[in-house]
């Protein structure tokens, strides 16, 4: 086969927005300390273990899923409080619900609009299904800047707004007026993306019956289900009803609704793990704060950025590396992230050790 041809081939046919577009990229984390995804850190307990695999004889693998994933919904509408007047539905993570919200409204001059340093995400998956994208810039705080975005929303009318509440990679909320106002300016739909809803008091699930053009986006990928990959919407029933004809059959597969409902039926061991990051992410904060050389932002959510001495956030990340714990470099990846590491809140192990790494590796650095 001649590479040639491939490769002529792909340009005559690849849209050249995808040709330009890097492929999302895992680094590999084989035997490290993983601080670098917001994952819990924490297994289930040897017996919940020893009784999910139980029920997994259940599964019916010969068999496609349930379409409508009908115990899981009811599950996270019992552990999230969703009111009767609203609907879930599921996603392959909320990456895919990001997705089909993308494919819903997509059309030729149509944009995405989010406040940037955000979830990247958003921008990847407008551009993978033909909508434009605008990042307006956070202000000096990270909170939303009103006029910036008011004056886009008016301009662009963005069929599509998203608002990470706890914002990553910044770990903090916005504003809740500014918030309103955005949702108020907006024709289109504005999904509060509530991925870190474990790791804040804050709930914005009221938004949603407060305003027709808003729904809430959460998942479990934070609070230990990472590799599920299940994530859902909620919203008024209308709204759902069309995406629903964009989700593809089956998409929430037969082992990842087991493990879930089983998970939701022992929701207070996820409970429990969850207030224990929350707890170990104020100690990882307060001892951060004793590196006087780093800069660290208070955090709503399961990861704390910090920014490192001038031009060293890319040394200190591979001093990291060396000693085997994997963080995320967000130096380069946009300029208020400059010098900019993201630390997941692990274990309490986990955080003495990347606290003693930062201290050796700033100090190597500093001298
Ligand atoms: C703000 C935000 N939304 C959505 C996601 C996607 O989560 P998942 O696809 O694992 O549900 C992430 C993951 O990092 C995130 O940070």
């Amino acid at each position: 086969m001649s590479r040639e041809r491939v490769s002529a081939r792909i340009q005559q046919w690849v849209r050249p927005e995808i040709r330009v577009l890097n492929a999302y990229h895992v680094p590999p984390a084989s035997g490290m300390i993983k601080l670098d995804a917001m994952e819990n850190p924490y297994r289930w307990p040897d017996e919940m273990i020893a009784a999910w695999l139980e029920k997994l004889r259940e599964a019916s693998i010969n068999r496609y899923p349930d379409p409508q994933a009908s115990i899981v919904r009811e599950g996270l509408r019992r552990e999230m409080g969703v009111a009767a007047s609203h609907d879930i539905l599921l996603g392959n993570g909320s990456d895919e619900i990001i997705q089909m919200l993308a494919l819903l409204v997509s059309a030729r001059g149509r944009c995405i609009l989010a406040p940037e340093p955000g979830f990247v995400m958003y921008r990847m998956i407008a551009t993978m299904t033909g909508l434009d994208y605008l990042g307006i810039p956070l202000d000096a705080n990270f909170d939303l800047d009103l006029d910036a975005m008011l004056a886009a929303v008016q301009q662009h009318q963005p069929a599509l707004i998203f608002l990470a509440l706890p914002n990553n990679p910044t770990g903090n909320l916005f504003s809740v007026d500014r918030v309103r106002a955005v949702i108020e300016a907006a024709e289109g739909l504005v999904i509060l993306d509530e991925a870190y809803t474990a790791f804040t008091d804050a709930d914005h699930l009221s938004f949603a019956e407060d305003y027709d053009n808003v729904l809430i986006m959460r998942t479990l990928s934070k609070v230990g289900l990472a590799g599920l990959r299940l994530g859902l919407l909620i919203g008024d029933a209308a709204w759902l009803a069309e995406i629903e004809k964009i989700r593809l059959p089956y998409n929430i597969n037969v082992l990842t609704q087991l493990s879930a409902e089983f998970a939701l039926e022992n929701f207070q061991v996820i409970r429990q793990q969850t207030a224990a990051i929350r707890a170990e992410r104020e100690r990882l904060i307060s001892e951060l704060r004793n590196i006087t050389t780093l800069q660290v932002w208070p955090s709503e959510a399961n990861f704390v950025l910090v920014r490192t001495p001038e031009g060293r956030a890319r040394e200190v990340f591979e001093a990291l590396k060396l000693r085997n714990i994997l963080v995320k470099c967000l130096d380069g990846s946009h300029p208020q992230l400059r010098d900019c590491l993201r630390l997941t809140v692990g274990e309490p192990t986990d955080s003495d050790q990347l606290l003693a790494a930062l201290k050796d590796a700033l100090a190597v650095v500093n001298s």
